[in-house]
């Protein structure tokens, strides 16, 4: 199989997924439901559910264990999203190539899409596919990356230092923890629904997810200067205008290029153990950096 029938046959069975996962639009209250299928469905790039896959298919996991978590990873990213475009965040109206949930329905409602949505990964985690063994790891490992030593921890800084130059290693941090964090669990998620990996492999795969998950904003922050708003389906040239203190504005964009092709050697060499078995993750992390949009 070619990486892109690999790639379109994972997406198919994610978006099949999350279509399953999410309670119907006629469910009432409809409104919402509605407006949590808008955000997640039909759009995105799905990273999160790729590395699940890819890092489940090395340890062995079964399809379906891997569209429980990779349907819960997308669902706490989308919720990030749909909070990171508020107005008391980013601000933003243009979201996949859409107007913003804000926008489209209302802030109340953008609000209660992400809380709600955050509520159904862990239900989504907590199903019958996963032995309660794994539903207690899987449902931790996603806890805390989403949570205030996690994601919302690196939002956290990444608010609180607009206006601010940071240092690099609080720039770093800020973006470990923002991305990178999911990125990794990503990865962590997909390896732990197979059969549990030995600690070497463990190791191995955090590795390689933690140079991933920085390269993935590192890119973001390039994209955002380098890239129209058409093609990224998001407002371009925000973080400038905003002031956000990004890999560009702090190293410049050579720097940037120049870090962002030393962290995908960093996830390829990582991936050195397990030989031609980690193929699709590191057909991954090529993704992760060469992409355009
Ligand atoms: C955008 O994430 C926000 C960041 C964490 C940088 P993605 O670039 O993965 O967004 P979608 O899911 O493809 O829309
Ligand atoms: C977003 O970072 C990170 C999260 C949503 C957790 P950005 O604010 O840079 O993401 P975009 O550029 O709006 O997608
Ligand atoms: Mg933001
Ligand atoms: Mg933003
Ligand atoms: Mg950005």
């Amino acid at each position: 199989m070619t990486f892109e029938q690999w790639t379109r046959s994972v997406l198919e069975r994610v978006e099949t997924a999350l279509e399953n996962y999410l309670p119907a639009e006629t469910t009432e209250p409809a409104k919402l439901h509605e407006a949590m299928r808008y955000a997640v469905l039909g759009g995105g790039k799905r990273v999160r559910p790729l590395l699940c896959h890819a890092a489940g298919e090395l340890t062995g996991a079964r399809a379906e264990c891997l569209d429980a978590a990779a349907a819960a990873l997308e669902m706490i990213h989308v919720y990030s999203l749909v909070h990171d475009d508020m107005p008391c965040m980013d601000d933003d109206e243009l979201r996949r190539g859409k107007p913003t949930v804000h926008v489209k329905y209302d802030e109340a409602t953008a609000l209660l899409v992400g809380d709600a949505l955050q509520s159904q990964a862990f239900v989504v985690l907590t199903s019958d596919v996963l032995a309660p063994q794994q539903q207690a790891s899987l449902v931790r490992e996603l806890a805390f990356a989403s949570g205030s030593l996690g994601m919302c921890g690196g939002q956290a800084i990444d608010l609180a230092s607009v206006g601010h130059t940071l240092t690099r290693p609080q720039l770093e941090t800020m973006h470990r923890m923002k991305t990178g964090a999911l990125l990794r669990a990503a990865v962590r998620m997909g390896a732990l629904a197979g059969d549990t990996p030995d600690a070497d492999a463990l190791r191995s795969l955090d590795a390689y997810a933690a140079a991933v998950g920085l390269a993935f904003q590192v890119v973001d922050d390039i994209l955002d200067v380098t890239t129209d708003s058409a093609t990224l389906g998001k407002t371009a040239g925000k973080d400038a205008k905003d002031g956000k203190p990004t890999y560009v504005s702090i190293i410049g964009l050579d720097a940037s290029r120049a870090l962002a092709a030393q962290l995908r050697s960093d996830a390829h060499a990582a991936l050195a153990p397990f030989g031609a078995r980690a193929q699709r993750l590191a057909e991954l992390a090529d993704l992760v950096v060469n992409r355009v949009s």
